[in-house]
């Protein structure tokens, strides 16, 4: 009885896949490796003293995948394959609909043929749009995503949702993420990001290693406690054993349910550089920038219906946060690069 990750090479499959092992869980990964490491199957190994299964596929591709299940006795899938970037989501729109649709169906008809009817779905905070007060909770109405990724995730959500109508034995989990930074306390796996990092941590990281010269601040004037946008930051391993928890959860459940994954705690990018700066005793130099288009004031989670239905909260604090990615970071200057 295995749990299949697609993308399970990436920042937040990877973390997944260490707790799933440590939890007693046999895994498999299956990834293109377009955005990530065959580096990180090692460390994985060594954290856990287990190396994940690996098959080097790509979701879409049917016959790749049904292989995967043919040698494999797959109970559940938790599905991160998908491409993530927002601003590039902007600009090649059809890449972003080609690539995170078809990879979804595809898996989802071969799961459907080995009559597996588990599913975990990486989703996104971003689906409640910018209208609904702080904190976002489940019940909410979706929608108003301002970026072709966003699009995605709620097109997805909506396909697990018309499956789980069909088909009165699957069983989804629509993971809501709030934003995961930090990295495992070993300092063996961690994001890294392609290019420059359109994300807060990755890029304070860098700047304290000396990559990026410094950090801009995109706004000071948002309707927050001191100006800067405030996010609910969630540390990645805290949100992989939220993870554990949803495919134990999927696998003696049916219908669907959504999920937020967030601390229910809201910190402002003023408050993440301090904190940083506190954490690990290192300034980070700051630049006032302009507002980035299509970022909102405030998001935090409602977190009771995690704890409610899987029995799961954050447990990790924002220094925890700071101080892994910076470990992370400094024991890995390039990421998984030489
Ligand atoms: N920020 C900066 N400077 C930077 C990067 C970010 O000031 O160099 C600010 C942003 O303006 C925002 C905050 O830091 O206020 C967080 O920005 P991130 O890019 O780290 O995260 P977002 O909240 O914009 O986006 C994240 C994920 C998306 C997801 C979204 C859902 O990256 O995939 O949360 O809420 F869609």
């Amino acid at each position: 009885m295995s749990i299949l990750l697609t993308g399970g090479a990436g920042f937040i499959g990877s973390h997944t896949a260490v707790e799933l092992i440590n939890a007693g869980y046999d895994v498999v990964i299956v990834d293109n490796l377009s955005n990530s490491n065959e580096k990180v199957l090692n460390r994985i190994k060594t954290i856990t003293g287990k190396y994940p299964k690996f098959y080097k596929i790509d979701v879409s591709v049917a016959e790749d995948l049904c292989k995967v299940f043919n040698e494999n006795n797959i109970t559940g899938v938790i599905h991160f394959a998908g491409f993530k970037c927002v601003p590039e989501s902007t600009k090649i729109p059809l890449k972003y609909y080609r690539n995170n649709l078809d990879t979804t169906l595809s898996l989802l008809e071969v799961m459907n043929k080995y009559n597996c009817t588990a599913i975990v779905f990486s989703s996104s905070a971003t689906v409640y749009g910018d209208k609904n007060p702080v904190p976002f909770k489940e019940n909410m109405p979706v929608g108003g995503a301002t970026n072709a990724y966003g699009r995605t995730k709620l097109m997805i959500e909506d396909i697990l949702t018309d499956v789980a109508v069909a088909s009165t034995d699957f069983s989804a989990v629509l993971l809501r993420y709030f934003n995961p930074i930090g990295a495992h306390p070993s300092g063996l796996i961690g994001e890294a990001p392609d290019g420059i990092p359109n994300n807060l941590m990755p890029y304070v990281t860098q700047t304290a290693v000396g990559v990026r010269e410094f950090l801009t601040i995109y706004g000071t004037d948002y309707n927050t406690h001191d100006g800067t946008g405030v996010r609910d930051y969630i540390h990645v391993v805290d949100l992989a054993r939220g993870h554990v928890a949803a495919i134990k959860y999927a696998t003696e459940h049916t219908g669907v349910e959504a999920i937020n994954l967030g601390t229910g705690n809201g910190s402002s990018v003023w408050d993440v550089v301090h904190a940083f700066e506190k954490a690990n005793n290192i300034q980070i130099p700051v630049v006032i920038g302009k507002r980035r288009p299509g970022d909102i004031d405030e998001c935090y989670a409602s977190v009771d219906k995690a704890a409610k239905l899987l029995g799961w909260r954050a447990e990790l604090t924002l220094e925890d946060m700071c101080k892994d990615s910076w470990n992370w970071q400094k024991k890995n200057p390039k990421g998984y690069e030489d």
